[in-house]
């Protein structure tokens, strides 16, 4: 056991929220990770947790892989992140009750703090978000003057990532029969699907949601592999694009992929040791805050510097080349691993 102290320590952060909801019965954490190159920022994350404990290292853990994101690019803005632990269901009045309550919490840092939308939010709750809680309320919908989705300059990037882990496995960013496994086709791994397609890419695809399922199945006929077999199923690239913590010693050892490059955010259940072990068994590890990027860095230039979209788009898909490629180059040259690599990059 750790203490409280020891894990507040570890986390690095700079100060971390925690409010009860009570009409709700909700819990809402806002961890402000880093303000040192700028404001904090980062998405908002609503759904159930086990208890209060893992949704509060949860909110920590996201935002200082915010951080590490803004870092890698060089942007002056930080790590923050919103955790909004559900312990029932809500109907939409209440849910909306609840999203006008955060945005009180958010208007109150006073722009320590940006939100934007993640895991169980969208550009909807971003324009009531946006009603309380203005100008700290990024990827608005368009509607109501926002840039919309962060999932879109997400997908761009993890589309760059895989492109640049098939260059220095195979030695060519070519995918054209390139077999790629997605986990996840919520709005990342779905747009994400259509992008590799286009290039020639084969989709196979793991998904929990058995409408979706069947849309990726009957309509763009995708392979289909259980959840069973996620770990076991033979592919160049697997795209993790769901929750985190998948990657742990058990579902390293049946991997039989030579890359993984996928938008979740933190992948690996323990970071030092997993990408160690991945290296070890030869599947090179695109690290998961340099692949991810792409949605927070394309919003934040598009909103906050106004820059044009096709111009984002572009921007974002260079950046995380690069950084791969220095990522990858490094790595060999030092013999570490990949998410060592990555933290002596962004340094
Ligand atoms: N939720 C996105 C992420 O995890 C980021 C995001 C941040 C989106 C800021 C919009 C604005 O990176």
């Amino acid at each position: 056991m750790i203490t409280d102290q020891q894990m507040l320590e570890r986390w690095g952060g700079e100060s971390l929220h925690v409010y009860r909801d009570r009409a709700a019965d909700a819990w809402i954490i806002i961890a402000v990770h880093s303000t040192e190159r700028g404001p904090s920022a980062g998405g908002t994350r609503m759904k159930a947790y086990g208890n209060l404990q893992e949704a509060v290292l949860d909110a920590m853990k996201l935002s200082a892989a915010m951080t590490l994101k803004f870092a890698t690019v060089k942007m002056a803005w930080g790590g923050g992140k919103t955790v909004v632990y559900l312990t029932r269901e809500l109907d939409p009045q209440e849910r909306h009750a609840l999203l006008l309550r955060l945005g009180a919490h958010i208007k109150n840092l006073s722009g320590q703090y940006y939100a934007g939308p993640d895991i169980g939010t969208t550009s909807d709750d971003m324009d009531v978000l946006h009603t309380v809680a203005a100008p700290y309320i990024f990827s608005r919908t368009p509607a109501t003057g926002g840039s919309g989705s962060s999932s879109v300059p997400t997908a761009y990037g993890v589309f760059a990532a895989i492109r640049a882990t098939c260059r220095q496995v195979f030695g060519t960013g070519d995918l054209e029969g390139k077999r790629i496994l997605i986990q996840g086709m919520g709005n990342v791994g779905s747009y994400l699907s259509h992008l590799l397609r286009s290039e020639g890419a084969y989709i196979l695809f793991s998904e929990m949601n058995a409408e979706t399922v069947k849309h990726f199945e009957d309509q763009e006929g995708y392979e289909l592999v259980s959840a069973e077999a996620l770990f076991d199923t033979d592919c160049d690239i697997f795209s993790p694009c769901a929750q985190g913590g998948i990657l742990d010693a058990s579902s390293i050892s049946r991997l039989k992929c030579r890359g993984i490059a996928g938008a979740a955010n933190n992948q690996l259940s323990d970071p030092a040791l997993h990408a160690g072990m991945l290296k070890e068994r030869g599947i090179l590890y695109a690290p998961d805050f340099v692949v991810s990027l792409g949605g927070a860095m394309g919003i934040t230039l598009m909103e906050a510097e106004r820059m044009p979209y096709e111009e984002v788009i572009a921007k974002v898909q260079m950046a995380i080349g690069e950084a791969l490629e220095g990522i990858f180059r490094l790595a060999e040259k030092e013999n570490c691993d990949t998410v060592e690599a990555a933290y002596r990059y962004v340094d």
